[in-house]
This record gives C-alpha cells, sequence and structure tokens, in this order.
C-alpha cells in the first residue's frame, strides 16, 4: 500500500472517528457544528474504501456502526437549519453509539436500525441464487435456500437461543445456527440423510461454540428425552418446519415420511401430528416458521400452503405473516419451461412460481 497515503488502520480510525464523533456535542455553534461534520465525511470518505467491512464496531462489542447511514446522519446534522435541530441529531446519533435497545426475541439494535439493511421486512422475497458461503452447497433435493433461515433466526432468535428444525433434511438450518452463533436440533426420519448431512454440517466452523444437535427420528414420536438428550435446555426459542410438500418428491420408503401419505387429508393429519409434538417445546412469546409450497393434483390446484398453515392455526398460534418467495429455476425446470408454459396456457391454470413462508407467534394458554 502507498505509504503517503492518509489512511488509518481500521483500528486507529475507528478510534479517530469515535473521538472526533464525541466532539459534535461540544460545538457552541451551528457553523462550528456544520464544519465539525464535514471534517468527519472527509475522515470516512478518505477511510472507507480500505476498510475490510462497511461495518465499524463502536467500542461496545454488540454495536456495530454502518458507515453508510452514518454518513446519512452526519449530513443531516450538517444540513439543519438551526443550532438547536442540530443538536438534537446529535445527541441522538450519540445515543444510538453508545447505547443499544433491543427486543426479546432477537439482537436487532433498534437504536441503529438503519444499519440492517440486508434484513428483509416486506412479504415478498426475491432470491436470485442460493448463497453458497460456507457448507451450503445444495446437494440435497428438496432444500431451501440458506437465506431462508439466515433471515428467520435473525429476525427470530438472539444469539445463544436454541432453534429447533424438525424436517432438517440436509442441514441448512444447522448450518446457519453454526454461522450466526445460535444452538440448534435437528430431526430426521432418514438415516442416510442423517448421516451425509452430519459430515456437511461438521464440515462448518464453529466460530460462536454452539451446540449442535442432530437426531434420526419421526418428529411426530420423538420424545423430550430424545429431542433435548444432548441440549442442557428444555426448551426452544425457535422452530422452523420446511416439511415435504406432500408426495411432490418421495423422500423416503418409510410410511412415517410425510411425503407418502397419499391423500392430502392424512398428509394434513400427519403433519398436524408433528406441530402438536413440537409445539410444546416452543417458548411462549416466541416464533414457528412454516416455510411450503403448493401442487397440483389431477388438474386441480391444492393450496397445501394455506391448509397447513390453517393446522397451525388450530392452535396457541397467532399467525404474524405471510411472505411469499419466489422459486428459483433449478437446471432441470429451466429446461422444461416452455414445456411447462404450454401446458399451463393448454390446462388454463399458471405455472408455480412462488412458495409460502407462514409466521406464528406462540401465544400463552389460547388452545
Ligand atoms: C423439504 S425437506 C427439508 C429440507 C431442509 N430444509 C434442507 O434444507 O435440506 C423435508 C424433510 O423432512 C423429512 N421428513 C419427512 N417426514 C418426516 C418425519 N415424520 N419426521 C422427520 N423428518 C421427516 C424428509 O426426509 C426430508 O428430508
Amino acid at each position: 500500500m502507498d505509504s503517503h497515503f492518509s489512511h488509518f488502520s481500521d483500528e486507529k480510525f475507528q478510534n479517530e472517528l469515535l473521538g472526533k464523533l464525541n466532539l459534535l456535542q461540544y460545538c457552541k455553534s451551528i457553523d462550528e457544528l456544520r464544519a465539525t461534520c464535514n471534517l468527519i465525511l472527509d475522515m470516512i470518505r478518505l477511510n472507507h474504501d480500505f476498510m475490510a467491512s462497511d461495518f465499524l464496531p463502536s467500542g461496545d462489542a454488540d454495536i456495530k456502526i454502518g458507515l453508510e447511514s452514518l454518513t446519512k446522519e452526519l449530513k443531516q446534522i450538517r444540513d439543519s437549519f438551526t443550532f438547536e435541530r442540530g443538536m438534537y441529531y446529535t445527541r441522538r446519533l450519540l445515543k444510538s453509539l453508545t447505547q443499544s435497545r433491543t427486543t426479546k426475541i432477537n439482537d436487532i439494535n433498534l437504536l441503529r436500525w438503519k444499519d440492517y439493511g440486508d434484513i428483509l421486512t416486506d412479504s415478498f422475497w426475491s432470491f436470485e441464487r442460493r448463497t453458497r458461503q460456507g457448507s451450503h452447497s445444495g446437494w440435497y433435493w428438496g432444500n431451501f435456500v440458506p437465506q431462508i433461515p439466515n433471515q428467520l433466526l435473525r429476525r427470530y432468535t438472539k444469539q445463544n437461543d436454541w432453534v429447533l428444525d424438525p424436517f432438517s433434511g440436509s442441514g441448512t438450518t444447522l448450518i446457519e445456527c453454526k454461522r450466526l452463533g445460535r444452538n440448534g436440533v435437528g430431526i430426521e426420519l432418514n438415516p442416510a440423510v442423517v448421516q451425509e448431512s452430519k459430515k456437511v454440517i461438521d464440515a462448518e466452523d464453529n466460530p460462536f461454540n454452539v451446540k449442535i444437535n442432530l437426531l434420526n427420528a419421526d418428529s411426530s414420536a420423538a420424545t423430550k428425552e430424545d429431542i433435548f438428550a444432548d441440549a442442557p435446555v428444555s426448551s426452544f426459542q425457535f422452530i422452523i418446519l420446511h416439511p415435504p410438500y406432500s408426495n411432490i418428491i418421495r423422500f423416503s420408503k418409510d410410511s412415517r415420511d410425510l411425503s407418502n401419505f397419499e391423500s392430502t387429508s392424512d398428509f394434513l393429519s400427519a403433519f398436524e401430528k408433528i406441530v402438536e409434538n413440537v409445539k410444546t417445546y416452543l417458548d411462549d412469546g416466541r416464533y414457528m416458521g412454516l416455510v411450503i409450497g403448493d401442487k397440483f393434483s389431477h388438474g386441480e390446484w391444492i393450496p397445501l400452503g394455506f391448509m397447513t398453515m390453517n393446522q397451525v392455526l388450530k392452535h396457541e398460534f397467532t399467525l404474524k405473516s405471510i411472505v411469499v418467495k419466489n422459486f428459483e429455476d433449478t437446471r432441470g425446470k429451466r429446461n422444461s419451461s416452455d414445456l411447462w408454459r404450454y401446458r399451463a396456457l393448454l390446462g388454463g391454470y399458471y405455472v408455480f412460481k412462488h412458495e409460502y413462508i407462514f409466521i406464528f407467534r406462540k401465544e400463552k394458554g389460547r388452545d
């Protein structure tokens, strides 16, 4: 790196920046406030490109400052019409750099909510392609994209919370748990899939030293002893359900496998049995996500999404959101997409391009 260039190391930059930001509160006039803001803005501009990330630790381990939103906040102070308004924004900014306000269900610092631009809050999710970071490789037919558990875990859990995935499959949720510092228990019926996914999950680093347990069992029958066998807790703070979409993909020949129920009503009853079993272990006031798509059968659209949603709502849950997520085209489907279009034109239907993520909250004593 060019030695005469006047940028600091990340750590020195952080100290200098925090020192200068602190000076804002001692300004005595709007001119002084504006000049100090300009000085800090120049400093950010000069150093930003050389930083490892767009986020800067503010000194408090839990608080991260996004340089983009900080720049906007400084411009807001600088462009204030009056000194009083400028000082009001200054106090708000300094408070957000030293204090944090979170809710019971996640670690999002609401005082710096603008720094969480990558956390989705709209009810339509569109992912162009799956994340392939870490051990995520998409080897399992019928998995979900890692962005789904990633979004849900950051939104509905805190670090060190316990998460249950009763349809663990290739372990996408458990890998995300490791990456985000959440403890996870997965249940999967198919022993071969358990064996393979264990390898993949083990290959993922464990920077937060969380516990990850994977059980080979039927989620409708797994007992408390089974589920918490290697866990020093007795409840979960989040459950994520990604059941088979009825019999669209057959996951095994096991008669307890949800993909092996011929009629939709049998599938729904078996699904409800699993909900009944696992909901017992979810703390009141905490959340459960259900990821599922619909299916076609004998020329009829079967709304598995809304049907399974209703099964959950028979119990002590309230519906908090229905998210519609795009279906990415898999290679196989892309090749046959013309054929699907032809069939759709012929048969009077639309080609599936979405699935659902239902978000429920467990309410106390509402069963
Ligand atoms: C849609 S896949 C889940 C995929 C997973 N989210 C992933 O990313 O790999 C559903 C999984 O549920 C499993 N399964 C089906 N019936 C089950 C049951 N009764 N108990 C536990 N697992 C079951 C299937 O073997 C399959 O792996």
